[in-house]
């Protein structure tokens, strides 16, 4: 039986010229897959910090309102005018979201591969997957064992790889052990899993006594609060007895990069590093991963003059890495979907949810341990 899309919807996002943001769900049409490609039914694609980028991050949330044009009902905010020349080139664009998820494969086109996912669970990443149904090149999906189920593929790419792609970075780099920062975030958990089952040690830097006991509760020896009034000398310790001269920063905005490398600094004296009037002769490096906090990062100085700050993004790593160990990450990240890599949600959505005031304020939070799955079929 050929499948039925004749209710197949999309979810756009649109920032309008008049400096409004929408959010639509839409009729979508899905054409016949050509030779080589699938179509998938989606059944679970998250909601991560990365899409809110393109969801929410220009709205004035405080303005959420549900309009009806006639045809559907939309959810609009207004976007202020700083807001509108940071995200002026996307200005009367409709744009589809949703970098991963998983679904099952419900028609396909006539090449052995495509032919081989038919009614497979698969797993994939590509933008445009909050949508009732995606068409991928087959050889751009990741089955799944028979009897998974779609949830456990949804998260396979962005947070696993990156996690993954910071122990690579650090390794590439010349650096034996890292810091990182939000560090009880979905991704901070992982890396957390990963670094102990790789004997990377890792200091994790959280903002509350219960983000700290979520990451010990695991095994992290090195937690550290920066709401502890001890918090600077408990990070120079974390630095001494780890060496960590390279940090992956989630929050952006403030002064903590500047204290990560301050504290470096102040660890490579404690180390015994040799004085020069230049500071530490070892390179310490913050990469900004993330701008949880959009606020303007500053920068205070007194960590002499080897270290940088600078930004890392999944991609381009995956891109210098090249495509074996990429799919040695992949093949890695699917073993383990169920232990280090696993995701957790609190609550499942509809796309129709998406558009719901209270739904939107709810996963734009970004707090810890309350991400979104999103099951377009529902
Ligand atoms: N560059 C890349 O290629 C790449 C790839 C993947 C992910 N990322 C980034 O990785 C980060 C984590 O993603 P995720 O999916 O794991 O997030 P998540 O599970 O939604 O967790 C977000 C965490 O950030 C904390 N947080 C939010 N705002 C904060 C702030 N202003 N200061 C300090 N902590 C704050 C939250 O703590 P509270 O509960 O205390 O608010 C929570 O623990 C995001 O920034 C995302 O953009 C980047």
């Amino acid at each position: 039986m050929s499948a039925d899309f004749s209710n197949a919807k999309q979810f756009f996002t649109t920032l309008t010229k008049e400096g409004t943001l929408e959010f639509t769900i839409e009729p979508m049409s899905v054409a016949a897959p050509d030779e080589h490609e699938v179509v998938v039914q989606m059944e679970a694609t998250p909601i991560n910090p990365s899409d809110l980028g393109l969801l929410t991050a220009p709205a004035e949330m405080s303005t959420l309102r549900r309009e009806d044009d006639g045809d559907a009902l939309k959810l609009v905010a207004d976007v202020s005018a700083q807001m509108q020349r940071v995200f002026g080139g996307r200005a009367g664009n409709k744009l589809p979201a949703g970098n991963e998820g998983a679904g099952t494969v419900v028609a396909a086109g006539s090449s052995d591969a495509a032919q081989a996912l038919m009614g497979k669970t698969v797993s994939m990443a590509g933008g445009e997957m909050y949508a009732t149904h995606r068409t991928m090149k087959a050889m751009e999906v990741m089955p799944l064992p028979d009897g998974a189920a779609a949830r456990e593929g949804a998260s396979l790419f962005v947070n696993p790889l990156t996690a993954i792609g910071m122990t690579n970075t650090m390794r590439m780099e010349g650096h034996s052990a890292l810091v990182h920062t939000a560090a009880a975030s979905n991704l901070g958990q992982m890396l957390a899993k990963l670094c102990l089952a790789d004997d990377i040690p890792l200091v994790a830097i959280v903002r509350s006594a219960a983000q700290a006991k979520i990451l010990t509760d695991i095994g992290l020896t090195h937690v550290v609060d920066s709401s502890a009034e001890s918090f600077f000398n408990d990070l120079v310790d974390a630095l001494v007895a780890t060496g960590a001269t390279i940090a992956f920063d989630a929050i952006g905005g403030g002064t903590l990069a500047s204290t990560i490398l301050v504290a470096m600094e102040t660890a490579a004296g404690k180390r015994g590093e040799e004085f020069s009037v230049y500071g530490s002769t070892t390179h310490k490096q913050v990469y900004q991963y993330g701008r949880l906090d959009t606020g303007p990062t500053t920068l205070t100085g007194g960590y002499g003059l080897f270290w940088g700050v600078s930004g890392w993004l999944l991609t381009p790593h995956i891109q210098k890495i090249g495509m074996e160990k990429f799919m040695e990450m992949r093949m890695r990240v699917m073993k383990e979907r169920n232990g280090i890599f696993a995701s957790h949600y609190t609550k499942e959505i509809s796309l129709a949810d998406m558009i719901d005031i209270d739904t939107v304020k709810a996963y734009d939070a970004k707090a810890t341990g309350t991400k979104f799955l999103v099951n377009p079929s529902l």
